[in-house]
């Protein structure tokens, strides 16, 4: 059995990690190129646990998934991990019993691949006595994360890592990203709404990639709008002025909508949050699939907009953003 707990002198003996999940507010796809873009790590982690084993790397997941996830993404994580090792400096025949589990689901759009690969790293590196900082695990996380999105931006791993909430601008020319903490007056109270369908994210960042680098006269502007919208949002969230930011959560929906990246149901999911008063609604991360969020302050507001995406049948969370310590 993979993921056993062994037992030395009575003690129990093990590495275990965990890493958080994420909602975008603002930039997924624009940040690869270069623009900001704004996370906000949620209350649910992915959590691991590991173990030296005689040969092979054995995983055993139990995470809570979307139907399909864990069959579409294996291969990738068999990758990941192969990537995880490399980065730690870690010898490929190292035997490994990895098991993943934890509160967050594995919806496409929440960040789970990073979560997860964050939660196995710390694993990893505590079992084997290794001594790591959080920049570390990011940038193993990062290495890792390529597997699943081909040129990530590393917004979700860096949520992963650290938690909170945070302006990330990916440095193209490969120098350190600029990454900075904000902080709300209050938490506020999203909704995420999952479709149920599993997305690709490397095919999604692949295709937003080759569009743009076809057809520039159209991208280029929308790129430049989307980018205003993060500098916009970031004013709007540090005035805690949530109309502001809900308007320009909407924002970013359309600009990802015209990039081609939204879907029938998560356009639906997003009208239905704005209808039942969501002060903003939008995708979150790669789309195609995968997860929309919901602005909904209050917990009325949240009881609201959760319910009337659930009595669809659709599976939802109920989350906050900003929260400094969980
Ligand atoms: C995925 O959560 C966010 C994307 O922008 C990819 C990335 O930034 O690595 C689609």
């Amino acid at each position: 059995m993979v993921g056993v707990i062994a037992t030395f002198q009575g003690a129990t003996v093990m590495g275990k990690g965990s890493g958080y999940g994420k909602v975008i507010l603002f930039g997924e796809h624009f940040v690869v190129h270069g623009a900001p873009g704004i996370v906000s790590a949620i209350d649910s982690t992915a959590d691991a646990e590991v173990k030296k084993a005689a040969k092979g790397i054995n995983v055993k997941d139990e995470r809570k998934t979307a139907k399909g996830y864990g069959e579409e993404k294996r291969l990738q994580q068999i990758e990941s991990i192969e990537r995880m090792l490399k980065a730690m400096g870690i010898d490929s025949k190292t035997g490994l019993d990895i098991w993943v589990g934890g509160t967050l689901p594995g919806f496409s759009g929440l960040g789970a691949s990073a979560a997860s690969s964050v939660a196995i790293a710390r694993a990893i590196g505590q079992e084997l006595g290794m001594q790591m900082s959080d920049e570390k695990i990011n940038q193993i996380a990062y290495e890792a994360e390529k597997a699943y999105a081909g040129n990530p931006s590393g917004i979700d791993n860096t949520a992963a890592t650290y938690g909170g909430l945070m302006w990330f601008k990916k440095d193209v020319a490969g120098g350190p990203d600029k990454i900075e903490k904000l902080h709300l007056r209050r938490p506020i109270e999203i909704v995420i709404g999952s479709t149920g369908k599993v997305a690709n994210t490397k095919v999604m960042v692949e295709g937003v990639a080759e569009r743009k680098r076809k057809n520039p006269a159209k991208y280029d502007p929308i790129f430049k709008q989307a980018e205003n919208v993060a500098f916009a949002g970031r004013k709007a969230l540090e005035n805690y002025d949530l109309k502001k930011v809900g308007e320009l959560m909407n924002e970013n929906h359309r600009l990802l909508q015209e990039i081609g990246v939204s879907s029938k149901e998560l356009d639906m999911l997003v009208d239905l949050a704005r209808k039942q008063g969501a002060f903003g609604a939008k995708l979150t991360g790669g789309g195609g699939g995968g997860c929309m969020t919901a602005l909904t302050p209050g917990k009325d507001l949240q009881g609201k907009v959760l319910s009337a995406i659930k009595s669809l049948g659709f599976e939802v969370l109920s989350a906050k953003i900003g929260v400094e310590k969980y």
